[in-house]
């Protein structure tokens, strides 16, 4: 039964009961529509440190545990057991597949990999210093002009077409940014690859020489997918809700939520540690480093240190640590200067009463950088291996929410503190 809570008016006495949903697991959420009616007042929540935005069935996190489940399964044992695909395909249709739906979802996205030709034109009008990120949110965006069977939101089957679509070309698109970037030749999909040795080859492979994959690298990618397909209701999965809330086609929304990954405080965050730890430079320069975040009146954050939901840790840096270990071994790079001095950040950052009290522990992005590094990933390509990770979340927070009867506009309220009603005073009067 659900639990009613009475929000009172002190002056009128007026009282309002408000329904408290409860969840499968984690805390009831008060369904507060009512006092608007009733009462006349608007809650106040910024950054949305306490309101649930939507009802979802995708991911679900318990910040004090630091626990992470995809449709119900632990994050560790997806990691242990499942491919980036098959997670995908988890997180869009709701439970695991069978060896067969498995093999045709794969099927589809391998042959869904090319793209348009002249959607590759459109890299010749990038600078060649253009961000990936800027490139690939563009490139994102103008698929809608390009796949006009996959963009009515209201036909289940152009919705599955987006999704396969979408999750087999980012990579090709990601990995064209890159070879702009360099001046070299676009390098076409391979059906007989997998996901992340495909990725691997578009990246790194040039017409006048063979490319051999590394199977280290391309597993080390597939884990790393996996820790970053989805995150439920975070700054980019909201962004994708929003602008898609508004019947949006799915390219444009998921290109909104590539921009609103962008941010240093959200996915930008793994090329910012890289940029941190170089800046910082050497172990003796920690203690400086640290003073400096700790003093309010410096703008410097310890970047890939802290998180909205984890207070104990983030499941996915514990993993992505170990991770880092054995990649780094298997590539005999163990004496990476970058992994000694965040081995050695993180250790008296763990130490430091600033971060204890404030419950700031290490995110997933603390050590991706570094694993990206070392498989040879470029720093500017950082955040876009997140944004390919991530489109899986975002497309299967987009099909639930398209797909529900009851879908309404995102259309969030304010409290306005600015002039109240005043005349325009002609220029010569002012
Ligand atoms: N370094 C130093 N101080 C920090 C850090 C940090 N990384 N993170 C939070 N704090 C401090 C704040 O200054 C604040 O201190 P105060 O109470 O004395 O004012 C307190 O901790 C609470 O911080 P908020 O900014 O209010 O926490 P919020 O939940 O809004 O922010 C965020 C979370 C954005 C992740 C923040 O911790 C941060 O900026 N971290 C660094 C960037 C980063 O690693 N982002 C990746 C996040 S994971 C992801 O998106 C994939």
């Amino acid at each position: 039964m659900n639990t009613k809570y009475e929000i009172k008016n002190p002056v009128t006495g007026k009282a309002t009961q408000l329904d408290a949903i409860q969840g499968t697991i984690g805390p009831d959420v008060l369904n507060i529509a009512p006092l608007l009616k009733e009462q006349g007042v608007f809650t106040f929540d910024p950054g949305f440190m306490a309101t649930a935005s939507t009802e979802s069935k995708i991911t679900y996190i318990d910040g004090d545990l630091g626990m992470l489940l995809y449709r119900g399964y632990p994050v560790e044992q997806l990691a242990e057991k499942s491919s980036f695909l098959e997670v995908a395909n988890l997180l869009i249709y709701g439970s695991l597949p069978s060896k067969q739906q498995l093999d045709a979802f794969q099927d589809s996205i391998t042959r869904h990999t090319m793209v348009n030709e002249q959607l590759l034109r459109f890299y010749q009008g990038f600078h060649h210093d253009a961000h990936p990120m800027a490139m690939v949110s563009a490139m994102v965006a103008s698929m809608a002009a390009f796949y006009h069977d996959s963009t009515d939101i209201n036909d289940p089957r152009h919705r599955e077409i987006f999704a396969h679509r979408i999750i087999a070309k980012l990579p090709t698109i990601a990995a064209a940014a890159y070879k702009h970037s360099l001046g070299q030749p676009f390098v076409y999909p391979r059906n007989d690859l997998r996901y992340c040795a495909n990725m691997l080859n578009m990246f790194f492979a040039v017409p006048c020489e063979p490319y051999a994959i590394d199977p280290v690298a391309a597993e080390a990618l597939d884990l790393l997918f996996i820790l970053h397909a989805d995150h439920e209701q975070n700054a980019s999965t909201s962004t994708v809700r929003l602008a898609g809330s508004t019947g949006a086609n799915p390219y444009a929304a998921i290109s909104a939520g590539v921009s609103a990954l962008w941010g240093p405080a959200h996915g930008g965050a793994n090329e910012a540690v890289l940029d941190m730890l170089e800046s910082i430079g050497s172990v003796g320069n920690i203690d400086r480093f640290l003073a400096r975040v700790k003093d309010k009146n410096d703008n410097v954050r310890l970047m890939g240190f802290g998180h909205r939901v984890y207070k104990n840790f983030d499941p996915r840096a514990k993993i992505i640590r170990g991770m880092c270990y054995r990649v780094l071994e298997k590539l005999g790079r163990t004496d990476s200067p970058l992994f000694e001095l965040a081995l050695r950040l993180e250790e008296i950052a763990l130490k430091d009463d600033y971060f204890v009290s404030r419950k700031l522990y290490q995110n997933v992005d603390f050590y991706s950088g570094i694993i990206y590094s070392a498989l040879g990933i470029p720093r500017s390509m950082f955040t876009v291996m997140f944004a390919i990770a991530r489109t899986a979340g975002w497309v299967a927070h987009w099909q639930e929410m398209v797909s529900d009867p009851h879908m309404r506009i995102g259309r969030p309220r304010q409290l306005y503190t600015g002039p109240t009603k005043r005349d325009y005073v002609p220029i010569d009067r002012r």
